[in-house]
Order: C-alpha cells, then sequence, then structure tokens
C-alpha cells in the first residue's frame, strides 16, 4: 500500500519482467479464473527486477478495486507486454522532461532508468493531490507541485513547468507526459506553446488490448489524418505513446 487507494502489486512473471520496455503496459484480468469482470484492465508496468515486475492500482471501480484487495499469493492473470514503448530514441531533444501527473507515475520509474543509461539529462515534474499519494522511487531532478500545497510548489505541475520554461531553465526539452486527462490536454498546449516535442501516454478505457476490438479510438489531428487518411488511432496498438501534435487529446 503506496496511500489509501494506491497500491502495487509485484508479480513474478518473467516474460513482462525481462521483456517489457518503458512505457510498455500488461492487461491484467480483475479476478484470476473468473468470469465477472470479464474484461482485464490496462496497467503500465511500473518496475522490473529479476524475474519479478510491479504495477501500480489507483483503486477508483469494479476492477480496481478487486484488483488492490489482491491476497499476498493469489494469482494474477497478466497479458503482456503490450504496447509501444516511449519514444526516447527521437532524438530531437536534450532534455527529457517528465511531466507526471498521480498514478501517470506508474509509466516514468523504467522510463527514467532507460533515460540515464543513455546518459540524457532527466527533470521531472510531478503533481498529484498530495504529497501522500506521491511515489517517489528513484526518480530523478524532481519538481515536486501538490494541489493543497503539503509538498512543494503549491497549484498544477503544469504551471510550475511553464515558469520554469519562462525561465529558459531547460536546455532543448521534450516532455513525457502521463497523467489525468486535463493534465495531459494541457501539457501538449504548452509544449505547443513553446515549440517543444511533447510525447502523451494515454491511459484510455480498453478491453482486448491488442487491437482486435477497436475499443480503445483516439481521434487524430487534422494534418495527420489528411497525410495518413486515418481518423483514428488505437491506443493500444499504436500507442499508448503518441507524439501529442498527431492526435486530439
Ligand atoms: C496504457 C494504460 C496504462 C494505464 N496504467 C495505469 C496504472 O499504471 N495504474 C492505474 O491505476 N491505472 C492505469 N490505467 C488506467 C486503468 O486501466 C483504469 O483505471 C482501469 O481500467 C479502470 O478499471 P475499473 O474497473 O476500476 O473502472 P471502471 O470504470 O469500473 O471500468 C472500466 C472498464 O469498463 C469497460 N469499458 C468502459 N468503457 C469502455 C470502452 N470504451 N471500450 C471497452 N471497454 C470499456 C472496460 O472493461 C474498462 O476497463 C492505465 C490505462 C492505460 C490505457
Ligand atoms: S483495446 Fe481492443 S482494440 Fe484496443
Amino acid at each position: 500500500m503506496l496511500a489509501p487507494g494506491l497500491v502495487t502489486l509485484r508479480f513474478h512473471n518473467p516474460k513482462v519482467a525481462r521483456e517489457t520496455i518503458a512505457g510498455q503496459f500488461v492487461n491484467v484480468l480483475p479476478k484470476a479464473g473468473a468470469i465477472d469482470p470479464m474484461l482485464r484492465r490496462p496497467f503500465s508496468v511500473y518496475n522490473t527486477d529479476g524475474d519479478e515486475a510491479e504495477i501500480i492500482i489507483q483503486a477508483h471501480g469494479r476492477g480496481t478495486n478487486i484488483l488492490a484487495d489482491t491476497a499476498e499469493g493469489e494469482m494474477l492473470d497478466v497479458l503482456g507486454p503490450l504496447g509501444n514503448p516511449w519514444n526516447y530514441k527521437s532524438g530531437d531533444f536534450k532534455t527529457a522532461v517528465l511531466v507526471i501527473g498521480g498514478v501517470g507515475v506508474a509509466s516514468m520509474l523504467l522510463l527514467t532508468r532507460a533515460l540515464v543509461k543513455e546518459g540524457l539529462p532527466v527533470q521531472s515534474y510531478y503533481g498529484a493531490r498530495t504529497k501522500d499519494l506521491l511515489a517517489l522511487q528513484d526518480l530523478t531532478n524532481l519538481h515536486v507541485a501538490t494541489d493543497d500545497g503539503s509538498e512543494g510548489f503549491h497549484g498544477s505541475v503544469i504551471n510550475m513547468l511553464r515558469k520554469d520554461l519562462e525561465a529558459r531553465k531547460i536546455e532543448q526539452p521534450k516532455l513525457f507526459v502521463c497523467g489525468p486527462t486535463g493534465m495531459m490536454r494541457a501539457a501538449a498546449v504548452l509544449a505547443a506553446e513553446y515549440g517543444i516535442p511533447c510525447e502523451v501516454s494515454l491511459e484510455t478505457e480498453m478491453a482486448c488490448g491488442i487491437g482486435i476490438c477497436q475499443g480503445c479510438p483516439v481521434p487524430t489531428d487534422d494534418t495527420t489524418f489528411q497525410k495518413t487518411g486515418k481518423r483514428f488511432r488505437l491506443v493500444c496498438m499504436d500507442g499508448p505513446s503518441f507524439s501529442a501534435e498527431t492526435i486530439t487529446i
């Protein structure tokens, strides 16, 4: 238990633990062996260690509440790794700026490790409702914002980042964003304003997680539509991370 309603599940799964690349996710049945709820729920792979992997569950609906109550030793039914990794080798930036909202932190630990391994500087801007909901493990160069002012900057993580962009404190940044939809939209607008690349990892509702059900569409922007003829992309197969300018969040 990281905080009330925020639970880490650690499970043995050599395939997920050894093959996951930062940004990929797993699709997990709320209750292994049960037919109700029938649909899996997607979760970012938060951490890997040997043959073990970890996910963070923010319990708020039926499936996440069941998962958060998983007892030690209980079996999990996990499909993955799925989706595409973060595009951290795009070569169009000097500083990786991780913009994190709430449980979006789950896709940032492996990304931090990958960026550090590439020798790229990382700045992490992390916002949460209150300090008890922060999962700070292994994040580097942290700038924390809380809605209630209990830790760090009092206010939104986007406003905190805006001040540093205005002050030109960050050399040739690229934003890697994961969090609530409103925050990702605000980050995309901010990036467009400053003309900097921005990638967002979407947390859309999903069912199959493997491109069959067409249940996770995200609309493309007009230019991408004109170029590709595709009005929608699938978050599970084409994402979950997208260049912010190519989609409509
Ligand atoms: C790539 C990715 C990574 C994520 N990572 C995390 C994470 O690390 N931690 C975390 O806490 N959350 C994460 N989420 C969000 C998490 O998957 C949801 O919070 C969770 O699915 C909600 O399940 P629930 O049963 O509690 O919610 P409920 O609202 O009770 O149910 C949601 C479920 O309803 C069904 N559903 C609703 N709309 C549709 C639709 N349009 N198409 C198909 N099925 C539908 C699906 O079964 C869906 O899973 C992630 C989401 C994505 C896409
Ligand atoms: S969740 Fe089924 S196609 Fe994406």
